[in-house]
């Protein structure tokens, strides 16, 4: 699916790049590394494919059946009423990184249908076994999914997915293509595309191999617990999908959609929750020299009163780029520095990569070699390939006695206050001059002892890196909330890190691609992501990277980055009117933050997502616009130019931002786009609180039944108490009641609660027999348990 033409002009660039950054000499490793992997990538082509054979017999197990094929075996388990697993061997089965719940088996009703058909159900989910295949249907019989029996060609299996006419296919991780994969095939398999990315290509730096069908019916979603490389082929009526090894395991939960989305999460693992400073705006940059520069950045944005919440060292803070150490003569005391920037409310993001300088005397090389730490080749040799500091050794994050050490690594770094890490390069990526820029196919890695080859470890070097790093943040800052990025991963991601879309180009195209790649991790149950706003590539126009900076500033990561060689975008280098246009956004981004923080504590509670397409609570399947939780609408301006926005509502009202008149829909609004705003609703129904200087603020917009809204508080890091606040706004005699519940042992902790209600015309309030008479801005209340609204007419 490479996009014709592009290849090789972005090969020759980036290898200019390259060279210009590292010297010359780069190249040639790069030459010879590509060499040595192809002399260790096996060549051997898969046997013919071939079925499984009929049945041969049947037999009861707890929780399923366990059927003989001539040539193979199928377990059929229920584990839960929405829960059913499917495991054919033989095939090796890799210990279980993606999962974080262990659900022992649950009886179904066992029935015999008409011809002999097997069927096993519980209330919402029906399994029948067929001659040549298997069905699956919901609770109310309606059919989900038609698979054939496989096939297996040697260690591989793969199997035929019929697809149904409308049918959707989403997920599938990390995708530069539309949230519906139909019409595509797709590769499993983890990849740097190489600095630069843009429609089309595939695969990206993180695949999940989870696949959600929407059908008119409500869907279902099904996981394939299987890390090896694999792909999906959804170009004809019947899908395909196989793994190259591995076990042919695979989970199927019924939906609605949403629902089927939460399960699965729960499944692989719900995401942490996160120190409050990270929903703030992140800023990094490629190329930062010196000690200078970075405080001259940030300094900068602080001087412009522009909230900076976080600054992230990208590889230039390193000392000829080996991890774990610093440069001291460009960037002396950086215990020094952290610690300054945190007095400013500015948090400190190291990177980190996994590749180990293969230095003689470079410790951390030194001990990786002494205690087997490296992945080999199958000769026994450590594999050393080029990556930033040169040849660099790849510890093999498989074996738990490498993740603990890294795990040590992580010492210093934490005990100086630095608040998060951010792990890059690990697909893992490698610099080849041609062909798969990773370790060799034949590399080995430890599997907990097992034992397997690259191809079927590859897609969880990112995963189990960040679990390497999640467990030594634990131990060596259990008193704070651990901080990590990612840029590649696996299924169960989640559980320890955010991700970023990586090297996107700085285009419009690029821009939508975003969109689209961020959506497809949320719905593959990464929810906590982001890009890099403007591109990373390349240089915005001034337009560009103001409609980039707005939708991020809606999305769960919002950080500025880009890469060296393009220009300074700090806000203030793109004129008055951007500079306005970003402070407009960054201001709306902060006032969100006490939103957001619910919504990331509904995602580590209920593994609820922040980002969802409108299509997966039952709206239009549409790329214009997404949901921030439940209750807001964002139609990010995508086109150049554009200064409206068509923007597609699904039932209920919606009400555009900071305006009295809700919509109503289902139906597609115009909306005016103005340079300096994003076309923002929020859904008729909502309470939404708001962090207003000072204080707190609580943004009522009515439905026909009134209107609710949550909030989550706590310390904002650690473990400490919290507190929980239900806000429910109900149609009373003359206005409205405002009932507030709280409960946790956090005090409230603002003297002030600014109430503003959209939809009609507040008067006054009354609060223990009191009145409070609204203004312009509403009416500023002391906490209370209910109050009473006053409305005009
Ligand atoms: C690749 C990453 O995707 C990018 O964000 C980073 O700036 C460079 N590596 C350099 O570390």
């Amino acid at each position: 699916m490479a996009v014709p033409g592009k290849g090789l002009g972005k090969k020759l660039w980036s290898a200019a790049e390259m060279a210009a950054l590292l010297g010359p000499g780069i190249l040639l490793l790069a030459v010879r590394y590509a060499r040595e992997r192809d002399r260790w990538t096996p060549r051997d082509p898969l046997p013919p494919w071939q079925g499984v054979g009929r049945v041969q017999g049947l037999e009861a197990i707890p929780g399923g059946v366990r059927v003989r094929f001539a040539e193979a075996e199928l377990e059929a388990v229920f584990l839960g009423e929405d829960l059913l697993r499917l495991t054919w061997s033989p095939g090796e089965a890799l210990p279980p990184y993606a999962l974080a719940e262990e659900a022992s088996p649950l009886e179904p009703e066992r029935l015999r249908g008409p011809d002999g058909v097997l069927l096993l159900r519980t209330r919402r989910l029906a399994l029948a076994l067929g001659e040549e295949g298997l069905e699956v249907r919901d609770g109310e019989g309606r059919l989900l999914r038609q698979e054939a029996y496989p096939e297996r060609a040697g260690r591989a299996w793969r199997h035929r997915v019929r697809l149904a006419p409308g049918e959707r296919v989403l997920g599938l991780g990390e995708r530069a293509y539309p949230l519906d994969r139909r019409g595509g095939a797709f590769r499993l398999w983890n990849r740097d595309p190489g600095g630069s990315y843009g429609p089309g290509e595939d695969p990206l730096y993180l695949s999940v191999p989870v696949w959600l069908s929407l059908l008119p019916q409500g869907g279902y979603l099904a996981f394939y617990e299987n890390p090896a490389e694999g792909f999906a082929d959804l170009r004809g009526e019947e899908a395909w999908v196989g793994f190259l090894g591995g076990a042919f395991r695979y989970y199927l939960i019924p939906g609605p959609l949403e629902a089927a989305l939460s399960r699965y999460v729960r499944l692989t693992g719900l995401p942490p929750m996160p120190p409050r400073w990270a929903l703030g705006f992140h800023y990094a940059r490629w190329g930062l020299r010196t000690r200078e520069e970075v405080e001259e950045r940030v300094a900068g944005f602080l001087e412009r009163g522009l909230p900076l919440r976080a600054v992230h060292l990208d590889i230039d803070y390193m000392r000829g780029y080996r991890v774990f150490t610093v440069d001291e003569g460009r960037y002396p005391d950086l215990p020094g520095l952290v610690r300054g920037f945190q007095e400013k409310g500015v948090r400190t993001v190291l990177i980190l990569d996994p590749g180990v300088k293969a230095e003689k005397g470079f410790p951390p090389y030194e001990e990786g070699l002494r205690e087997g730490l490296f992945c080999r080749l199958p000769s026994g040799e450590v594999v050393r390939g080029p990556v930033w500091p040169g040849l660099a050794a790849f510890p093999d994050f498989t074996d738990p006695k490498a993740r603990a050490w890294w795990g040590e690594k992580l010492k210093g770094f934490l005990e100086m206050g630095v608040a998060g890490l951010w792990l890059d390069m690990n697909e893992p990526a490698l610099f080849a001059a041609w062909g798969e820029p990773t370790l060799p196919a034949s590399a080995r890695h430890a599997l907990e002892g097992q034992g397997g080859d690259h191809r079927l470890a590859h897609n969880l070097y990112g995963l189990l890196m960040a679990r390497a790093s999640w467990e030594g943040f634990r131990k060596h800052a259990p008193e704070r909330r651990p901080f990590l990025l990612t840029r590649s991963g696996h299924a169960g991601v989640q559980r320890y890190a955010w991700a970023w879309t990586g090297d996107v180009e700085s285009t419009w195209e690029g821009l939508r691609t975003t969109l689209r790649a961020l959506l497809g991790l949320s719905l593959s149950g990464v929810y906590f992501v982001g890009s890099d706003i403007g591109g990373f590539s390349g240089n915005p126009s001034p337009e560009l990277y103001l409609r980039w900076f707005q939708m991020a500033a809606l999305t769960p990561f919002f950080r500025l980055h880009a890469a060296r060689w393009t220009k300074r975008r700090e806000p203030w280098r793109f004129g008055e009117e951007v500079l306005e246009g970003v402070r407009r956004a960054m201001a709306l981004r902060e006032s969100l933050l006490p939103y957001l923080y619910t919504l990331a504590h509904r995602a580590s509670r209920e593994g609820k997502p922040l980002l969802r397409p409108l299509f997966l609570e039952g709206g239009p399947y549409t790329e214009e616009a997404f949901l921030l939780g439940e209750a807001l609408l964002v139609a990010p301006v995508l086109e150049e130019g554009a200064r409206a926005k068509e923007v597609p509502l699904p039932k209920g009202g919606w009400y555009p931002w900071g305006e009295d008149r809700a919509l109503q829909g289902p139906t597609w609004a115009r909306l005016p786009a103005p340079l300096d705003r994003i076309p923002l609703l929020v859904r008729a129904g909502t309470v939404l609180p708001l962090l207003e200087e000072g204080g707190l603020a609580l943004h009522l917009y009515p439905g026909a039944e009134g209107a609710e809204g949550r909030l989550y508080w706590d310390e904002g890091e650690g473990e400490g108490p919290y507190r929980l606040d239900r806000f429910r706004l109900l149609p009373a005699e003359g206005g409205f009641r405002l009932l507030w519940q709280g409960k946790g042992e956090l005090p409230w902790p603002w003297a002030r609660v600014r109430l503003r209600l959209f939809g009609k015309r507040l008067l006054r309030a009354h609060v223990e027999g009191e009145a409070h008479a609204a203004e312009e801005g509403g009416v500023l209340l002391p906490p209370f348990r209910e109050a009473l609204l006053e409305v005009e007419g």
